[in-house]
């Protein structure tokens, strides 16, 4: 076994089994709760055992910085440790943990940082714990208020600010000001490299994506007493609205789900009262978007007054189209000789590039499957991740 896929293995092994569910084989890494949290602690270490200092910005994403600091504008790497539910091992983990990889590369070639190279873990990207995807890297450059995300609730009510243990600090123009470029390393979440004989690929975009809560007020009453033409039900609304988000995605090859359903009161025997669906919801141009969310509100209003239920749709989050820095992409990809794709999945990288160059390396993925626990990466293709990282930070941090 080379050198790198070993110090890979040893690294992977020690947080393979933190968080992970032993029934879904899956891992429930919700941000700032306690698999995550160790997670956290992990990263300390390891920065500290690499002599890299590690400071929180206020907002509860962590920075480790190797080199100078004040040796000019930094280069910054990474990615998140928190999951999605029952959500697969490399979304995410794998940016930080490559991240440190490459820095033992450069080292151990003898490579010093002229500029600082800065290793990240970002808090919240997924959105799981407080429904605002890439809320660490939106406080961090200003893209969601303070008072908002502040008070975001968890399922028990827990607020943010709660679990961060203060108020998040929000934009902070003095960090971000310093850093030249973001590079954040990630698995590939499709199968647009399965089959490739290209381990790695370059980003070149993001497409558009949102949520929206489709909350479906009816009549809570008896399953067994209630004349069906008596009714008021919101889960007919609601299934309804799954279906024609499913169609109108089709119609326009973009992608709709329906993954999140709260049923109030939630009783095999009882009309529900309530039904609140979230859409996810994605395309490659914002028209398109437009039009698939306008579309499936507009049939879902319909279904409501024909069923007498009430309907309020609310966007929860929204992010645009990002076509990430065109010449860093090139470089890049000339640099690793590496295929250019877009993807359909968000990141931090999304939300930092309104504000910095940035590219993303994705890590071919077998079986194509993310947010799941079939997801996954081979050793030698995670290896081929450092290497490629290792190169592009060496271009970016060492020249
Ligand atoms: C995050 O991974 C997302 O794309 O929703
Ligand atoms: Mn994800
Ligand atoms: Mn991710
Ligand atoms: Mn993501």
């Amino acid at each position: 076994m080379s050198d790198l896929l070993h110090r890979f293995r040893v690294l992977w092994d020690e947080i393979a089994p933190v968080g992970r569910d032993a029934d879904s084989g899956g891992y429930l890494r919700y941000a700032l709760a306690e698999p995550e949290l160790r997670l956290r602690a992990w990263f300390r270490e390891h920065a500290d055992a690499r002599g890299m200092p590690v400071t929180e910005d206020g907002n509860g994403n962590l920075f480790a910085t190797w080199g100078d600091p004040d040796a000019g504008d930094a280069v910054l790497t990474g990615s998140h440790f928190d999951s999605v539910p029952h959500g697969g091992a490399y979304d995410g983990p794998l940016g930080i943990v490559s991240a440190l990889l490459a820095v033992d590369e450069l080292r151990a070639r003898d490579r010093k940082p002229l500029r600082p190279i800065i290793v990240a873990a970002f808090v919240e990207e997924e959105g799981a714990r407080f429904g605002v995807p890439c809320l660490g890297s939106r406080l961090l450059t200003g893209e969601i208020a303070v008072d908002r995300a502040a008070g975001l609730r968890d399922a028990a009510g827990v607020s943010f600010a709660e679990a961060l243990g203060d108020r998040p600090a929000g934009a902070r123009t003095d960090l971000l000001s310093r850093v030249a470029a973001f590079v954040e390393l990630h698995v590939e979440q499709g199968r647009a490299l399965a089959g490739t004989d290209a381990p790695v690929a370059v980003a070149s975009a993001i497409w558009p994506h949102g949520r929206w809560r489709f909350e479906v007020r009816g009549e809570g009453n008896h399953a067994g007493t209630t004349r069906m033409g008596d009714r008021r039900d919101p889960m007919l609304t609601y299934a309804f609205t799954v279906l024609a988000a499913n169609k109108e995605a089709r119609l326009r090859d973009a992608h709709a789900t329906v993954g999140r359903v709260s049923v109030q009161p939630n009783a095999t025997n009882a009309v529900p009262s309530r039904v609140t669906g979230w859409l996810d919801a994605r395309a490659a141009e914002e028209e398109t978007l437009r039009g698939l969310v306008d579309a499936v509100a507009a049939k879902a209003t319909e279904r409501a007054r024909r069923d007498g239920t009430e309907l309020t749709v609310t966007q929860e989050s929204a992010t645009p189209l990002v076509a990430f820095d065109g010449g860093l992409a090139d470089r890049l990809a000339r640099l690793l000789d590496a295929p250019v794709l877009p993807t359909g999945a968000g990141h931090d990288a999304g939300v930092l590039a309104a504000h910095l160059p940035t590219a993303m390396l994705f890590v071919r993925n077998p079986t194509g499957v993310s947010h799941s626990p079939a997801e996954s990466a081979t050793d030698a293709d995670c290896a081929a991740g450092v290497t490629a990282l290792a190169r592009v930070l060496e271009e970016l941090a060492c020249r």
